[in-house]
């Protein structure tokens, strides 16, 4: 799947229009994935998954776990019938950190699992402390081996939770864990992601009983089977967001299909106020931008629904274009701003406020080379790159490829100048 040819060459400042239908969740496939260790029975279909670098990572652990994969077309059948508890190897683990949502299954299904302290990335230091805090209050026993940790879910059993932060990970490690442990589980200060709802329907279908997802407080009655489906994830709203911030920049009108307005709300509030159009019909969202924008003033993430980190990157890309000054808070990760060197290339003035708020401004702008460090800070370079006159290029696309399915021929469907060499 890793694509040799590793850089965007974009000619910007051309509009967007047409249709595109929105690939499926990344962070709603990923835990998915792993949760079908859980069937005792039958297999389990996932439809329409993102052809991106780390689903094939994620398959590729679970073909290491012995659990059958195959492929048709999108679509993907899993059979963890023979599934054993091999030692998955460490580069592998270490090369994706959503290889830390394997421990809630694997743990379910082989009570001792070992895994390797999956490290930061760029981001943040990305601890798993809540994970296995929560893990170790419901009797599992944790053990260090310099950067191995050893689990053993013998003696676990049901009981309370409260995170001591909605984290996303440690939620879904919870949900897939309790799922088949005999008794009541309870997460308080659950993560309500649309994705940890989406998991959580995902194992109700295959019979697990899960009460509350989307809420502070979910309870899981542990089952004793639970039986492989066939399921359609839901739509991806951080590349739908990424979409629609495009158009914010570039300017033009764009229908997305497969996508949930509703998961993007405080994007689609902002937007609007900014001076975007945006109808909603359906799964059908049609964004358009005629005139010029407005300022945002200020923004900051936040957990769910507050409004997403995954797309704070994109909004720093918008926030070039606009007038005045603007201010994003980066509240969920400590070193999110990467992008912000880069974007100083580009012509924009980014002034520190603190360690996780910064000012940015930008009069003129200028096209020039790039380089992607992250995976939504290299959509982002691409997305100022369109907006703007003249040939840019963005390099290292393979941190793109992680979480986006062909960023550029989706762009160059709706009429911009990118090509991958
Ligand atoms: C998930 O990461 C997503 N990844 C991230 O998307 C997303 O940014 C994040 O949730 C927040 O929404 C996947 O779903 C694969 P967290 P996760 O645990 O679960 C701290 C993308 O671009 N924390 O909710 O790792 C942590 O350091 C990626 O698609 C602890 O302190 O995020 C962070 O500051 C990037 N201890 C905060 O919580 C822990 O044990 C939120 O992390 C766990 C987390």
């Amino acid at each position: 799947m890793k694509n040799k040819k590793d850089k965007f060459i974009i000619n910007g400042g051309k509009e967007l229009h047409g249709k595109i239908v929105v690939q499926t969740s990344k962070n709603a496939v990923l835990p998915i994935i792993s949760a079908s260790l859980l069937a005792d029975e039958g297999d389990v279909e996932l439809v329409n998954c993102p052809q991106i670098t780390d689903v094939s990572n994620m398959l590729a652990i679970m073909r290491k776990l012995n659990v059958k994969v195959s492929k048709h077309g999108k679509n993907y059948v899993l059979n963890p019938s023979q599934a054993s508890n091999s030692k998955i190897d460490c580069r592998l683990i270490k090369s994706m950190r959503s290889s830390i949502f394997l421990l809630g299954s694997t743990l379910s299904r082989f009570k001792t699992t070992t895994i390797s302290l999956p490290g930061g990335c760029k981001i943040g230091a990305r601890p798993i402390d809540i994970h296995i805090n929560s893990l170790k209050s419901l009797g599992v026993e944790v053990k260090t081996f310099g950067d191995q940790l050893f689990f053993d879910a013998t003696h676990a059993h049901a009981g309370s939770v409260e995170l001591k932060l909605p984290s996303v990970g440690a939620t879904e490690n919870l949900v897939q864990f309790a799922c088949k442990l005999p008794g009541k589980t309870t997460i308080i200060n659950a993560a309500r992601e649309p994705e940890v709802v989406d998991l959580c329907h995902f194992l109700n279908a295959m019979g697990a009983k899960i009460v509350g997802a989307g809420g502070k407080k979910i309870t899981i009655y542990g089952q004793a089977n639970l039986k492989g489906v066939k399921y359609k994830p839901i739509g991806d709203r951080i590349v739908a967001g990424t979409i629609m911030i495009a158009v914010a920049i570039c300017g033009g009108k764009v229908s997305l299909e497969n996508v949930e307005p509703s998961h993007n709300k405080k994007l689609i509030e902002i937007l609007c106020r900014i001076g975007c159009k945006i109808d909603t019909k359906n799964d059908i969202l049609t964004i358009s931008k005629q005139n010029s924008l407005m300022p945002f003033n200020r923004i900051s993430t936040g957990f769910y629904p507050a409004f997403p980190t995954d797309l704070q990157s994109q909004m720093l890309a918008l926030s070039i274009f606009l007038p005045a000054k603007n201010r994003v808070k980066e509240i969920v990760f400590e070193n999110r701003f990467l992008i912000a060197s880069e974007l100083e290339k580009l012509g924009a003035e980014i002034k520190y406020l603190s360690q996780n708020e910064v000012e940015i401004s930008a009069q003129n702008l200028a096209a020039v080379s790039l380089i992607a460090r992250d995976l939504r800070g290299g959509a982002s370079l691409v997305l100022a790159s369109l907006g703007i006159k003249g040939q840019s290029e963005v390099s290292s696309v393979h941190y793109i490829d992680r979480g986006y399915e062909s960023l550029e021929k989706m762009f160059a469907k709706l009429g911009a100048d990118i090509k991958r060499e």
